[in-house]
């Protein structure tokens, strides 16, 4: 009994003391890197590997040197393989989390605030949306509009879901027609509009309307919803801007609402133009992947293909629907009447017999020449995509096209996605004569031919294939 006893403790003083041994072995020699975990909270895997082994080895020779039996040895073995298991496994990370360690974007403040734009008069963040969002969390819709465009805000927002900012051009007695079209939309039409539009306005420094209230002090009375909408069935007659022949400068309006948007990734796009359904839920889950076309070091951005659908039908839901109206003829690619060579985009065909899948993909990496030389394309891109030439105007036409040649100068990807789309709101354009935007158009193709061009050219350089 006493013997047995005896031999119990002797054999547990010989184990402490290999432990004791082997503990001050070990963290003698892989101490820094136990620190390291603890104190980064990230796990073996996320350490630089080669650094780590070099570590363990030097851990097992000190080990073997100071220990010269055979039995121990094992024992630090156990030890190591304890101590990375002891560190907490690492959480997977959320596709949030992913997409904020990849794009490592900041965040951005809706604050008001008023400045001049070349000639114009800015009101950013004039009326701000109720839900903010940090950088990596969102899609923002970017888009301009006069009033007279409103109707299209609540079936956009039921269909995206997720922040809009919009550049309101609003001169002379526009202004006070933007205003209550916003208040109606605010308070009449939809929750969503509260919870995601922020509203910018501006106007040309000769067009000041008579009254502009202070940011937080245009909407202190609750809008009569009895009233018709401000934006229903204005006719151009009616409007100010059309009254003073002004043009529409569409691209202070692009830029405007670009350049305030919260979220890292944008979708500059027109107002009329509805997104398919979940879009930004499925593409930061794509971006979280960071997969094939994705790990490309050029710059990159998602084209969109685009659909018009006839008056009478509903907007498709999903790229089966869509599938089917193309079939039966209610659906068609967009502009196809008017101008085929804007829109068209590569692979289109291939694009519409293929099947819808789960979630996004890359379908097709394209270029921008060729016979996409003037491609127009709508996409999904970032902060550091250039800008729209502020001297172009919709009357004239052409207004994306020296963005498009810098696109192609710096040599972008365009990483078409295989199940996003966007509808044009219902209702087939067909080509009107206007002799007015023609006249409009020539002088802009001189400006950008003998201007515009010559300065993209020492600004961008020159590549073979591009073109405005
Ligand atoms: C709201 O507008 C309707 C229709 O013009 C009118 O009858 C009603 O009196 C208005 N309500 C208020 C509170 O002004
Ligand atoms: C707007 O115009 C349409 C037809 O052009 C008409 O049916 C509708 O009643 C008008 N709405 C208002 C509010 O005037
Ligand atoms: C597509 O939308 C239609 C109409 O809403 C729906 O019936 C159908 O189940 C949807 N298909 C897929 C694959 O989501
Ligand atoms: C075309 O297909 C769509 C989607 O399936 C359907 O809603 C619509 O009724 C069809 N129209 C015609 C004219 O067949
Ligand atoms: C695409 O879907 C249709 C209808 O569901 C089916 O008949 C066809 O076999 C599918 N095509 C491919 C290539 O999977």
């Amino acid at each position: 009994m006493y013997n047995n006893r005896k031999s119990f403790i002797i054999k547990l003083l010989v184990i402490a003391c290999i432990i004791y041994l082997c503990i001050h072995v070990l963290t003698n020699n892989a101490g820094p890197v136990i620190r390291e975990l603890q104190e980064s909270g990230r796990n073996l895997a996320a350490l630089d590997s080669a650094n780590l082994e070099q570590t363990a080895l030097a851990s097992e020779n000190a080990i073997k040197e100071a220990v010269p039996i055979a039995e121990p040895t094992k024992e630090p073995e156990a030890r190591v393989q304890k101590v990375s298991t002891t560190v907490q496994p690492e959480k997977p990370l959320t596709v949030l989390e992913k997409v904020k360690e990849l794009t490592q974007c900041l965040d951005k403040t809706l604050v008001p605030k008023t400045q001049q734009r070349g000639d114009y008069w800015v009101l950013y963040n004039y009326v701000t949306a109720e839900k903010t969002f940090k950088c990596h969390e969102s899609i923002t819709y970017t888009t301009h509009a006069d009033y007279s465009f409103m109707d299209n805000l609540v079936p956009l927002l039921e269909r995206w879901r997720g922040p809009v900012s919009i550049a309101m051009h609003a001169p002379g007695t526009d202004f006070a027609n933007t205003l209550e079209s916003i208040a109606y939309l605010r308070d009449c039409a939809s929750s969503l509009v509260r919870e995601y539009t922020t509203f910018h306005i501006y106007f040309s420094t000769k067009h000041v309307p008579k009254e502009v209230p202070k940011p937080n002090a245009a909407f202190t009375e609750p809008y009569n919803c009895s009233l018709t909408p401000p934006f229903l069935n204005v006719t151009s007659d009616n409007m100010y801007k059309s009254q003073k022949k002004l043009l529409y400068p569409v691209n202070v309006g692009r830029n405007v609402a670009r350049e305030t948007a919260q979220t890292h990734y944008i979708l500059p796009s027109d107002i009329e133009l509805y997104p398919s359904p979940n879009i930004i839920e499925k593409f930061l889950a794509m971006i979280a992947e960071n997969k094939g076309p994705l790990l490309s070091k050029n710059p990159k951005v998602f084209p969109l293909h685009i659909f018009e659908v006839s008056a009478n039908q509903p907007v498709p839901e999903n790229k089966t629907m869509l599938k089917e109206m193309l079939v039966n003829g209610t659906a068609l690619p967009f502009h196809k009447k008017l101008c085929p060579g804007c829109h068209s985009v590569p692979k289109a065909k291939e694009w519409q017999m293929a099947n819808e899948s789960k979630g996004f993909h890359v379908f097709h990496v394209g270029k921008r020449n060729g016979r996409f030389i003037h491609w127009e394309p709508i996409f999904i891109g970032t902060h550091a995509d250039p800008l729209y030439d502020e001297r172009l105007s919709w009357e004239g036409k052409s207004d994306k096209m020296t963005q498009g040649y810098a696109l192609c100068v710096m040599d972008y990807d365009f990483l078409i996605l295989d199940n996003a789309f966007l509808v044009h709101k219902p209702g087939i354009k067909v080509y009107k004569k206007d002799a007015r935007r023609a006249m409009l158009a020539a002088k802009t193709n001189q400006l950008i031919k003998k201007i515009i061009f010559p300065e993209l050219k020492v600004l961008y350089g020159v590549k073979k294939g591009c073109a405005v």
